[in-house]
């Protein structure tokens, strides 16, 4: 393998003994969701529990997000990736890694840049499956980046993604009708997903300085900007020079649908919890769901999406 210079990691590596006591406190979690939280059988046969309003898949880290909230502690230099699943997410955790370690890991650096080597879930991991548990506790002041995705191509992104994942266990593929059922209900992983939009939303009008709310169908078309954007952002900003050498292009070209899905840790490894690299990448284009959904089903979720952020000033 090739040798790449350091990176900036996002989390800082623990111990054995630290990691058995994350686990034992994630075992714990399960237990009480198991026993205490409304469950449902979620879309790869196994259960979902309802928390707080929203819907976690269960498995030890499935339900992580409960464990996050009670130990997770966030710094004021800390930045936070969020999102709803299928927005996006994997093409954010890369530009922004890309942007924060440019100095170090230049991204015209091709194979020794650490995204030829790695997928983005592994060097962004996330916050659920790695408990960060530190003692510092000023919570203000800290940054999140969320993207979020057209209501119907994140809809029908989750679905595909699903469906490979019920094969990998040998379940049949769900309908498009059924998944859009549950969907419209609230009931997919970390759903609903028109209240999980909406609270980013209004954060990031309350406080702009602490939560940029991004669009993945605005990104794909204005790459440019928004990458300019999400770099000063987190405290980076491209200067002139770096902009006259093209570094913001080439971050875009390394972090594109079309670099990152070829790339062979892409199309034949797995990622750290055991998914295959290859199930975050499909077709990375907008509007794909239109060859999918009927146009009552198209009807259906825009009419739901107008209702549901009517008054909020958000469009999807
Ligand atoms: P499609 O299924 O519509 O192709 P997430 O990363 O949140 O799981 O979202 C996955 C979606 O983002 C998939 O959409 C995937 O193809 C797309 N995607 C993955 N990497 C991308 C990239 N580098 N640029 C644009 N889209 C990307």
């Amino acid at each position: 393998m090739a040798q790449i210079p350091p990176y900036k990691i996002c989390f800082v590596p623990k111990s054995k003994e630290e990691e058995e006591e994350d686990e034992k406190i994630y075992k714990r979690y399960s237990e009480i969701a198991a026993a205490t939280l409304p469950t449902t059988e979620g879309w790869t046969g196994k259960p979902m529990y309802q928390y707080q309003g929203f819907w976690y898949n269960s498995g030890l880290h499935g339900i992580g997000p409960l464990a996050v909230q009670d130990h997770f502690k966030a710094r004021p230099s800390d930045i936070l990736l969020a999102s709803i699943p299928k927005s996006g997410t994997t093409w954010l955790k890369s530009l922004a890694f890309a942007v924060i370690n440019r100095k170090s890991n230049p991204p015209s650096a091709q194979q020794q840049h650490p995204l030829h080597i790695f997928n983005s879930h592994d060097l962004v991991p996330g916050l659920e499956w790695l408990l960060y548990n530190n003692n510092l506790n000023a919570l203000s002041g800290s940054r999140i980046v969320y993207i979020c995705r057209n209501t119907k191509d994140t809809l029908v992104s989750w679905w595909h993604f699903n469906n490979k994942m019920r094969s990998n266990i040998s379940l049949d593929a769900m309908e498009l009708e059924e998944a859009l059922h549950w969907f419209c209900k609230g009931m997919s992983s970390f759903g609903p997903f028109w209240e999980h939009v909406l609270g980013y939303w209004k954060a990031s009008l309350e406080r702009p300085q602490n939560v940029l709310f991004l669009k993945y169908d605005e990104m794909v078309v204005e790459p440019v900007l928004h990458l300019k954007k999400i770099a000063e952002f987190m405290g980076c900003s491209f200067s002139p020079i770096e902009e006259k050498e093209g570094l913001v292009d080439e971050i875009i070209k390394l972090c594109s649908f079309e670099n990152l899905s070829n790339l062979a840790v892409n199309k034949t490894e797995k990622n750290a919890s055991g998914l295959p690299n290859s199930s975050f990448f499909r077709q990375g284009k907008v509007g794909d769901s239109s060859n999918y959904l009927s146009p009552e089903m198209l009807e259906q979720l825009d009419r739901i999406t107008e209702q549901k952020f009517h008054g909020s000033g958000l469009k999807l």
